[in-house]
């Protein structure tokens, strides 16, 4: 029997519970073993939560350590610490985890990726970057050969979301941001979303498996939709334009750059019709000439079915890794968009 430990039971915990739950007999057949929940991992011990699982939850890291002999986590607690440590003991015990956690993958993405391949296990991501979108692993798996001169998306449901709302039905920014919180969207400080962090957590990430190197803060400029003005929204109308979070990497005279800013983008690019939740990524390359992704971005079912896949993945295909490098066969010297900055 598969003994799964679940670090975190807020939106996306509770969805990997009822995506594991309710799909076992199939996932069992699929793996040929049973699996089970034994221990949910959580922070506050006075919240009042409808809980009705069959798993031990607890506040004591020590006693969810003890509670099975876990073949397998999910990490959805989000942040740097204490994130990184509880990922770190299982990965050095060789247990694999499966995280939507994309701000401590692309802060400490290297080392955790390290420590998985000394301990010959896995460190799944997928649910990290655009949520429903399986990117990831086709990066690492289908495209694994594919030289990709430019990769470029929008990358943020929350803030998607807002720009449609706001923007399309002149709806407030205040009001709109508490719909997208309380539909899940948001991360636990929406300063991530609004100033454009969970967008640049993101387009590090996919830029690291496009073109190698676990790329520096220093590389990849940030701006959230925070600094769009009213003018720009006059502007956008006037000669019809559509206003977008875009997070874009490329690799300019063997050097990686990105950035993450607000754009203007014509109606004919596919990015510009990406509307609400939803999000989409583009990869440029000369042999693929230009792929589009488009998916739900957040939201508990779609980044939970995310995570329950990846740990499928790798439990039937085992890890594959990506061959990169940053001799691309077509530089892109330029970035497409018209930028508000
Ligand atoms: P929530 O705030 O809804 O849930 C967080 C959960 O983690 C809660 O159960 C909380 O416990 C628990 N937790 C927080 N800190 C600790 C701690 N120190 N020790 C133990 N448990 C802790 O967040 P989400 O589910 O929305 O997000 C989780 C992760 O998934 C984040 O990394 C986020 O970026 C990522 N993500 C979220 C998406 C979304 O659409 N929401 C989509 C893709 C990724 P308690 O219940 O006691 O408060
Ligand atoms: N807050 C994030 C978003 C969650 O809105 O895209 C999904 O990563």
């Amino acid at each position: 029997m598969l003994q799964i430990g679940l670090i975190g039971y807020g939106t996306v915990g509770s969805g990997v519970y009822e995506r594991l739950s309710t799909t076992s007999k199939h996932i069992e057949q699929l793996l040929g073993e049973e699996i089970k929940i034994v221990g949910i991992l959580v922070k506050d011990r006075q919240k009042k939560r409808a809980l009705d699982v069959d798993a031990v939850v607890t506040t004591n890291w020590e006693e969810f350590c003890q509670i099975g002999q876990y073949d397998i986590i999910f990490e959805a607690i989000g942040g740097i610490e204490p994130a990184f440590s509880y990922t770190a003991e299982w990965l050095q015990r060789g247990i694999p985890v499966i995280t939507a956690n994309k701000k401590l993958v692309a802060e400490k993405g290297s080392i955790l990726e390290k420590m998985a391949e000394e301990q010959s296990t896995y460190y799944g991501y997928e649910a990290a970057v655009a949520g429903g979108i399986p990117i990831i692993n086709a990066l690492k798996g289908t495209l694994m050969t594919t030289s990709i001169s430019r990769v470029a998306g929008i990358l943020n449901g929350t803030t998607n979301y807002m720009l449609t709302e706001m923007i399309e039905n002149q709806r407030s920014f205040t009001d709109v941001l508490i719909e997208a919180q309380q539909l899940g969207y948001a991360e636990a400080d929406p300063t991530d979303d609004i100033e454009g962090y969970d967008a640049w957590y993101k387009i590090r990430i996919l830029s690291h498996l496009c073109f190698g190197e676990w790329p520096t803060e220093e590389t990849f400029s940030r701006k959230g939709v925070s600094e769009i003005e009213d003018w720009h929204v006059e502007i956008g109308e006037r000669f019809g334009f559509k206003i977008k979070l875009i997070g874009e990497a490329c690799v300019s005279k063997s050097e990686v750059k990105g950035r993450v800013t607000p754009a203007f983008l014509t109606l004919t690019e596919p990015l510009a019709n990406v509307r609400g939740v939803m999000n989409g990524i583009t990869l440029e390359g000369k042999s693929i000439n230009e792929l589009l992704f488009i998916g739900p971005g957040a939201g508990k079912e779609a980044t939970s079915n995310s995570m329950v896949e990846d740990f499928i993945f790798h439990e039937r295909v085992k890890s594959v890794n990506r061959t990169t490098n940053l001799d691309v066969e077509e530089e892109k010297e330029t970035i497409a968009h018209a930028l508000l900055f």
